[in-house]
């Protein structure tokens, strides 16, 4: 094996695409595309945005503290991308991309109804780290779209096309490889005959 020590800096990916949905009372509604995000807690269930500070989308989150990450598929891809380079001081980002706003169940933010996945979000710290803030949030809400749901009623996401941000690119999801735990699951042997 050769290595080659590269300068250092983030190269954690892959990361979601998201599209983070938010809602000021003067400034109106907004989407702003998400890629340093993630779980930091199971219970409670909490997550994280990072926001650069002069993001249109981080004095409205700022304000209402509550925000809703939707999770992306490839048929959103491109429209994921323009809200990640257009400011919502510029456009009406729901509209210009088509998306439709539903109404979130407990925070006073749209969803996108294209989403397979809208988490409901409200802050519960800021943490100012340097170019980006850090929004720490508990998940009070999630919606999913129901053809996602399989006949016993468990949710598939993965049958949704999600995407992911990997090293400047939109990338589809691959192949299954493997389930949890599948590494140390027995392999389910035939019964021995007897001889
Ligand atoms: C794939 C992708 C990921 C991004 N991730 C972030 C991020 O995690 N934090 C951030 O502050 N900006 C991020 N951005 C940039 C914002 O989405 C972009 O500046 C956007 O235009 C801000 O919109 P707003 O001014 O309406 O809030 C990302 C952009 C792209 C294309």
């Amino acid at each position: 094996m050769n290595k080659v020590n590269w300068k250092p800096g983030n190269l954690i990916y892959p990361l979601p695409a998201a599209l983070v949905s938010c809602r000021s009372k003067t400034l109106g509604d907004n989407l702003i595309t998400i890629a340093w995000t993630g779980t930091i807690c199971t219970n409670p269930p909490m997550c994280y945005i990072s926001v650069r500070p002069e993001r249109f989308s981080y004095d409205i989150i700022k304000e209402s503290m509550e925000f809703v990450i939707n999770l992306t598929t490839a048929e959103m891809a491109r429209a994921t991308d323009w809200c990640g380079v257009k400011s919502g001081r510029d456009f009406d980002k729901f509209k210009e991309c088509g998306f439709t706003k539903i109404e979130s169940e407990i925070v006073n933010a749209p969803m996108v109804g294209e989403s397979p996945l809208s988490i409901e979000c409200k802050v519960t710290e800021i943490k100012e780290l340097g170019s980006h803030h850090m929004f720490i949030a508990n998940v009070v809400s999630a919606t999913v779209e129901d053809k996602y749901l399989d006949p016993d009623g468990s949710f598939n996401l993965n049958r949704s096309e999600l995407i992911c941000y990997s090293h400047r690119e939109y990338r589809k999801l691959g192949q299954k490889i493997g389930t949890f735990g599948y590494a140390v699951e027995k392999i389910k042997k035939s019964p021995r005959r007897k001889k």
